[in-house]
């Protein structure tokens, strides 16, 4: 990780850099929380926040994580930006770059390889913020990083995804860091949700969420990603629930110690009953928490010299 450029995604990511930035992140934390306070490892240094997709978690864990290293934080802003006339996203990121330094682009998109040609196209170092349903690395990292903390390590973990596989990034992340760690994953959903080819990366698949569910260690929901979606590959959200959602009486067949995840933003009561999301088994806002720990230590390690 210190001598990558760029954090694009978790598939060409080693086990011994994965673990790398694990450990630098959990060095941001004690007791269970962020360690108060800013440092300044990255004083003189500029975060540009190219957000073209609506987020809430990823875009502000990076203002927070960049501004508790004392970096400087720009926001750019498409809507009211010049590529409503037509100025290619290209040529705004170098016009930006060329106004000062800029050492780190953090990009969202809903075109999938946007962030790698901005790697190519700008002197500075990209992460992947997400893009369209090709991978969220950064999401990945602080899914396993919560794991970690929790199960303590990942040989033998039987770990589950359920929902929306075809259209999630965050899937396609997880997968890539949960295989590299050592978990065993099954992803789970209706058939119109899973591409054929899922197998090739090396997970198992299920089409039975109830017999599933007694069986697994971690389970990550996932969101139904309607705006993703160019036809309708579900009957309705009722049906989706029946068969693939984590209601309170599924959650009761867990095994004990099992834990509950979910990326957000969480439909509630479609992919996960409320009290689920808010019970004794859910990690989800220790996810979020990870997310300002992750991104800290990512944009730490690729700006060190
Ligand atoms: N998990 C995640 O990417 O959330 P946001 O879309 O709110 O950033």
């Amino acid at each position: 990780m210190g001598r990558r450029r760029h954090l694009l995604g978790l598939e060409a990511l080693s086990r011994e850099e994965t673990v790398a930035i694990l450990d630098r992140a959990a060095s941001f934390k004690k007791d269970g929380r962020l360690i108060p306070g800013k440092r300044d490892t990255l004083k003189g240094k500029a975060v540009l926040l190219l957000f073209f997709e609506p987020s809430t978690r990823t875009s502000m864990s990076f203002e927070i994580a960049a501004k508790r290293l004392s970096a400087d934080v720009l926001r750019f802003n498409g809507a009211g930006s010049s590529l409503t006339k037509g100025e290619s996203l290209i040529d705004t990121a170098r016009n930006i770059e060329a106004m000062g330094n800029i050492d780190v682009a953090v990009i969202r998109h809903s075109v999938p390889g946007t962030p790698q040609l901005l790697a190519r196209s700008i002197d500075a170092a990209v992460i992947n913020a997400g893009d369209g349903a090709h991978e969220h690395p950064t999401q990945g990292l602080l899914d396993v990083m919560t794991i970690r903390e929790v199960k303590g390590g990942f040989e033998g973990l039987k770990v589950a995804i359920v929902g929306d596989i075809a259209h999630s990034r965050v899937a396609r992340s997880d997968i890539f860091a949960l295989n590299t760690l050592g978990a065993e994953v099954t992803v789970c959903g209706p058939a119109t949700l899973i591409p054929d080819d899922i197998t090739a990366l090396g997970v198992d698949v299920s089409y039975d969420f109830d017999a599933l569910i007694p069986e697994m260690d971690v389970v990550i929901m996932l969101r139904i990603q309607r705006e993703r979606m160019e036809e309708s590959l579900l009957p309705s959200d009722r049906e989706y629930t029946r068969c693939f959602g984590l209601t309170r009486d599924r959650a009761t067949r867990m095994k004990p110690d099992a834990i509950v995840m979910h990326p957000g933003p969480i439909n509630r009561g479609v992919e996960l009953a409320p009290e689920v999301a808010d019970g004794e088994r859910s990690v989800i806002l220790q996810q979020v928490t990870n997310g300002v720990a992750v991104r800290m230590a990512v944009l730490e390690m690729l700006l060190e010299t």
